[in-house]
């Protein structure tokens, strides 16, 4: 980043002109005034990235100047010029918003030094404003977090296929995104103003469904007391998502077929042609392919479906995202909670890498919900938060069906044959479990815990090591 530009601002030229020598000696693009309406007309002009002035000026006063410079540019810094004992001004001047003043008579190396530590505050607040910007702009879309390189892909892919009309088929595990990434598509695209309308395609039984997606005329079926448009007739110019479209049955995949190449449609028990004018956004677990190939789904309507495919990688595959995600959802669940937590310990974050997410996103993100309900205020999130198990293996339980993170974390190694059984692994995975065990009693100090198993800190060191237990710079013990 170049030096700040410097506006300053003074009617006594000697003092103006020393001042104006001395900042450009240091590199910094300055302007000069006399009055205060000079100054008043060259923050109009320009934009600076300090204002220097004098606190009395003939004219409008430097408080006048630092009220219109604040007005004008937020992001400017002034720093005002006070006399010598006016104390009371200096106070006043920095109530209304400048962020530094200095007192007459001062040297030019003095006022180098206050300008040096501004510019040291900008060019960081310079840096967060471009890391923040790097963070939204290029790993994160419409909430979809992702860092991944593949996911970046799809993020791309997102933004380009959300300005067309062309149907996209989202496909992923359980809690990998796919409503989210609808909603993503929706609301980037023309149809934004108009509605999404979501059906999720397994929760109805095949009549049901139909009538759900393209309504019924009164009496077209037992029940049917009155006419009542379908889902494609609600989403008119508009977005329409059907989720699990790999479990809908062969007289609704016909019909839908049919929708998609002609784009009309009529309602159960109806003779009126109705237009469709819908954009097509589905999603399913399924590997609709394999289905095709079982005779499950039909090819052609695959292929209507499958125009521009989204694939959301599984979360296990994309461990560079997990930490990303985790921290976001940290802060966001904690302020929600009004909690303020330190963030995830080593241990934890450890953990957090190793699961394998079978839930996917879902399943971090009541993970962590669950970490901040249980978490110490002020305190860093640790493996027992993120289980929340009292019988926590890290706090010396043993590990629990119900709780998948920590037995699988804790899952029995084999020895070199393969052998999980052999007396050598029985004794290493007691050993382990015991050193955990002891650590999590002692809250991670291993200076205690080497007492209490009698080890020297070194052989514990190395059998942490060998065994994979980790602790965090506070000494907490985990995985
Ligand atoms: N990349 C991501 N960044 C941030 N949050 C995410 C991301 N992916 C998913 N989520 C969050 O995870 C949760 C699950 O996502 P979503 O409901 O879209 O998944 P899904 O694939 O539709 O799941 P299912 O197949 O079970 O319906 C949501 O709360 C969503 O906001
Ligand atoms: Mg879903």
């Amino acid at each position: 980043m170049k030096p700040p530009t410097v506006l300053i601002v003074d009617d006594e030229p000697l003092m103006r002109l020393s001042m104006v020598d001395a900042l450009k000696g240091v590199g910094h693009e300055v302007r000069a005034a006399a009055t205060g309406s000079e100054g008043l007309h060259a923050v109009h002009q320009e934009t600076f990235d300090i204002v220097i002035t004098d606190l009395r000026l003939p004219g409008p006063d430097g408080l006048t100047l630092l009220q219109a410079s604040k007005h004008r540019s937020p992001r400017t810094e002034v720093i005002m010029i006070t006399a010598h004992g006016s104390v009371e001004t200096a106070v006043e001047a920095m109530k209304r918003g400048a962020y530094d003043y200095i007192t007459k008579p001062f040297s030019m190396d003095e006022l180098l030094l206050v300008v040096d530590r501004l510019s040291h505050v900008l060019a960081l607040r310079h840096e967060n404003l471009q890391l923040r910007g790097e963070l939204e702009g290029h790993f994160s879309f419409e909430g979809i977090l992702g860092k991944n390189p593949r996911m970046r892909e799809v993020l791309e892919k997102i933004k380009l296929v959300s300005a067309t009309d062309s149907t996209v088929l989202i496909v992923g595990e359980s809690g990998t995104g796919k409503e989210l990434v609808a909603n993503a598509i929706h609301r980037n695209s023309p149809r934004r103003d108009r509605a999404l309308i979501k059906v999720s395609c397994a929760a109805l039984p095949e009549t049901l469904l139909e009538a759900e997606l393209f309504g019924h005329e009164k009496g077209a079926f037992t029940g049917a007391v009155r006419q009542r448009r379908g889902r494609f007739e609600l989403a008119d110019q508009g977005t329409l998502f059907l989720d699990e479209i790999g479990d809908i049955s062969p007289i609704v995949q016909v019909k839908l077929l049919r929708v998609l190449q002609e784009r009309t449609f009529e309602r159960v028990g109806g003779n009126d042609t109705i237009g469709a004018d819908v954009r097509l956004v589905c999603a399913t677990q399924k590997d609709l392919k394999k289905e095709v190939q079982q005779g499950r789904f039909r090819e052609d309507l695959y292929y209507r479906l499958n125009v521009v495919q989204v694939m959301l990688p599984p979360l296990r595959v994309r461990k560079e995202d997990i930490l990303v995600i985790a921290e976001s959802l940290l802060q966001s669940r904690a302020t929600r909670m009004n909690k303020s937590l330190k963030g995830f310990s080593q241990p934890a974050r450890e953990l957090l890498l190793r699961y394998s997410y079978p839930g996917n996103v879902r399943e971090l993100e009541n993970m962590l919900e669950r970490a901040v309900a249980l978490g110490h205020p002020n305190e860093e999130i640790q493996p027992w938060d993120l289980c929340g198990l009292p019988s926590c293996p890290y706090l010396g339980g043993t590990p629990q069906e119900s709780c998948g993170f920590c037995s699988e974390s804790l899952t029995t190694k084999k020895d070199q044959h393969g052998n999980v059984d052999s007396l050598a692994m029985a004794r290493e995975q007691f050993e382990r479990q015991h050193i955990v065990s002891v650590l999590g009693r002692v809250r991670g100090s291993r200076t205690e815990a080497s007492k209490i198993l009698g080890l020297s800190r070194k052989a514990l060191w190395e059998k942490c090591k060998r065994y994979g237990i980790v602790s965090g710079k506070n000494g907490q013990a985990g995985e």
